[in-house]
C-alpha cells in the first residue's frame, strides 16, 4: 500500500520546478497582436516634436528665400521674437544702407580703388566729386546705365567707359552702393533709398545706351527722385539728413494719390492734359515756377483764356482750397513739380499755410493776367 509506483502521481516536486524554470526561459511563441510603443520612447518623441515646432515657430524668418543673403536680411527677420524694445532694437539691429554698401564697393573697387581716388588718367575719382556728391538723380542714372566719351571730373577730363549696373546690380545694391560713395572718404551727401532708385530705373526704363555727359547734365541738377518717404526705404540717416536739410519730407506718394483722385481727370494720368480743353502740366511754367503761384492755381483755381505750352485755352479750372487741407495740396503739388515739372523743388505745408492766408478768401479763380503778375 504504500509503494504504488505511478508516474502520473509520484513526480518529484524538484523536477516540476525544473520544468517551469525552463518554460519560463523560452520567449513566449510569437503571435500576431498589437503592443503599444513603450511609454517612455512616446514621451521622448513627443519632447522631440514640441521643440521643432516651438524653434520652427521661432526662427521660420518668414519662411523666405533671401533670409541667409547677408545684404536683404537682418536678426530681426530671422528671429520672430523682438531683440528688445522694438523700433530703437530694430533700427540698431539693421545694416544700414551705408554699411551694407561697402560689401557692393567690391564691384567698382577694381578701377576706381579702395581709396576712392581712381587711377590718374584712366579711371576717375570719387572722392569730392560734383557727380558724386551732387545729384542724386544723375549719381543713380549713371549707375544704371554706365558712361561713355569724355566727362570732366574735377578739373580733368576723362575719356573711357563705365559700364551699367542695372542687370547686375538689384536695386538695393544699387541704393546701397551710391549711399557707400556719397558718405566715404570724406564725402558727406546724405543716403539714397532704395525706393528712389527704383522709381529712376523706371524713368529711365526705356533707355538703352549709356550716358554720354551731355545727357547727364541735361537732368536738372535739383532733381529729386520720387519715393522720398516711401515707408519702405526710409532708414535712421535719411531721415535725419532730410530734415537736417530744413525742408521736413513731402510725402510724393500721397501727392500722387491725390492727383489720380482729384486732377487726373482734367490734367490726365500724364499730365499731359486734353488739348484744347484741359491744359497740360508738362512743360508748364505754371508747375515748375514761382511755387506760391502753383499753390494759388489749386487753391482758387483758373478761369478764362491762358495759354499754355504755346496753345490757348478757356475754360475753368474749379478751386480745391475748400476741399484740401494744407498738406494735402503740398503733396499734389510737390507731386506734380517733381513729376511734370523737371523735378522741381517740392512745396512744404508751411507754404500753403501762408498762400491760404493771402488769398483763401478770394471768391474767383485766376485769370492769365494775375498770374503773370506773380514774380517768376
Ligand atoms: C571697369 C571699370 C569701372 C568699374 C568696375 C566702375 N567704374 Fe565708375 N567709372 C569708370 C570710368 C572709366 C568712368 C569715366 C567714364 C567716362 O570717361 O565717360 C567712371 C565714372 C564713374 C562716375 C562719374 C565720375 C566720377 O568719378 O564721379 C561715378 C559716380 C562712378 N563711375 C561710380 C562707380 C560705382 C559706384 C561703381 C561700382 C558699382 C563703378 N563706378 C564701377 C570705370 C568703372
Ligand atoms: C475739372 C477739371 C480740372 C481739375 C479737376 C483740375 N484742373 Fe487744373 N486746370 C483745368 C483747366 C480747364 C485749366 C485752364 C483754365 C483756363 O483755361 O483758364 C487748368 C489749369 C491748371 C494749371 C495752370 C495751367 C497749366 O496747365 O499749367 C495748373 C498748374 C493746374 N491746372 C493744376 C491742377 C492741379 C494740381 C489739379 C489737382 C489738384 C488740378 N489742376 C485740377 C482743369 C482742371
Amino acid at each position: 500500500m504504500s509503494n504504488h509506483s505511478d508516474p502520473q502521481h509520484n513526480s518529484d516536486p524538484q523536477d516540476v520546478l525544473k520544468v517551469t524554470a525552463a518554460a519560463k526561459r523560452e520567449h513566449p511563441d510569437p503571435a500576431e497582436a498589437q503592443h503599444p510603443l513603450p511609454s517612455g520612447l512616446l514621451l521622448l518623441f513627443g519632447v522631440i516634436v514640441c521643440f521643432a515646432g516651438v524653434y520652427l515657430g521661432v526662427y521660420h524668418g518668414g519662411f523666405r528665400g533671401n533670409i541667409y543673403n547677408e545684404s536683404e536680411s537682418t536678426p530681426d527677420l530671422l528671429s520672430s521674437k523682438k531683440l528688445a524694445a522694438p523700433g530703437v532694437s530694430q533700427v540698431a539691429a539693421e545694416l544700414t544702407l551705408v554699411e551694407q554698401g561697402k560689401a557692393v564697393y567690391a564691384n567698382c573697387q577694381p578701377c576706381h580703388q579702395a581709396s576712392g581716388l581712381g587711377i590718374a588718367g584712366q579711371f576717375p575719382s570719387l572722392v569730392a566729386a560734383d557727380w558724386v556728391t551732387g545729384s542724386e538723380k544723375r549719381l543713380v542714372a549713371i549707375l544704371l546705365k554706365g558712361l561713355v566719351g569724355p566727362m570732366k571730373v574735377g578739373d580733368t577730363v576723362y575719356n573711357g567707359a563705365m559700364p551699367a549696373w542695372e542687370k547686375a546690380l538689384s536695386e538695393k545694391k544699387i541704393a546701397a552702393v551710391v549711399s557707400y560713395v556719397r558718405a566715404s572718404w570724406g564725402n558727406a551727401a546724405p543716403e539714397i533709398s532704395e525706393a528712389k532708385v527704383a522709381a529712376a530705373k523706371k524713368e529711365f526704363a526705356s533707355r538703352v545706351d549709356p550716358w554720354t555727359e551731355a545727357d547727364l547734365l541735361a537732368i536738372p541738377a535739383n532733381a529729386v527722385l520720387e519715393g522720398a518717404a516711401a515707408p519702405a526705404a526710409p532708414a535712421a540717416g535719411a531721415t535725419a539728413a532730410k530734415s537736417a536739410g530744413g525742408s521736413g519730407a513731402v510725402d510724393l506718394d500721397a501727392g500722387k494719390a491725390q492727383y489720380l483722385v482729384i486732377c487726373v481727370v482734367c490734367h490726365q494720368p500724364t499730365g499731359l492734359g486734353l488739348p484744347p480743353v484741359f491744359p497740360p502740366l508738362v512743360k508748364s511754367e505754371y508747375v515748375t515756377g514761382n511755387p506760391e503761384r502753383l499753390i494759388a492755381i489749386i487753391l482758387n483755381g483758373v478761369m478764362g483764356p491762358i495759354e499754355v505750352d504755346g496753345k490757348p485755352y478757356n475754360n475753368l479750372m474749379p478751386a480745391q482750397g475748400a476741399v484740401l487741407t494744407d498738406t494735402k495740396i503740398s503733396q499734389v503739388a510737390s507731386f506734380v513739380r517733381s513729376s511734370f515739372g523737371e523735378g522741381a523743388s517740392p512745396i512744404q505745408p508751411e507754404q500753403v499755410a501762408e498762400a491760404r492766408k493771402k488769398y483763401g478768401s478770394r471768391p474767383a479763380g485766376w485769370t492769365e493776367a494775375e498770374l503773370k503778375a506773380f514774380p517768376q
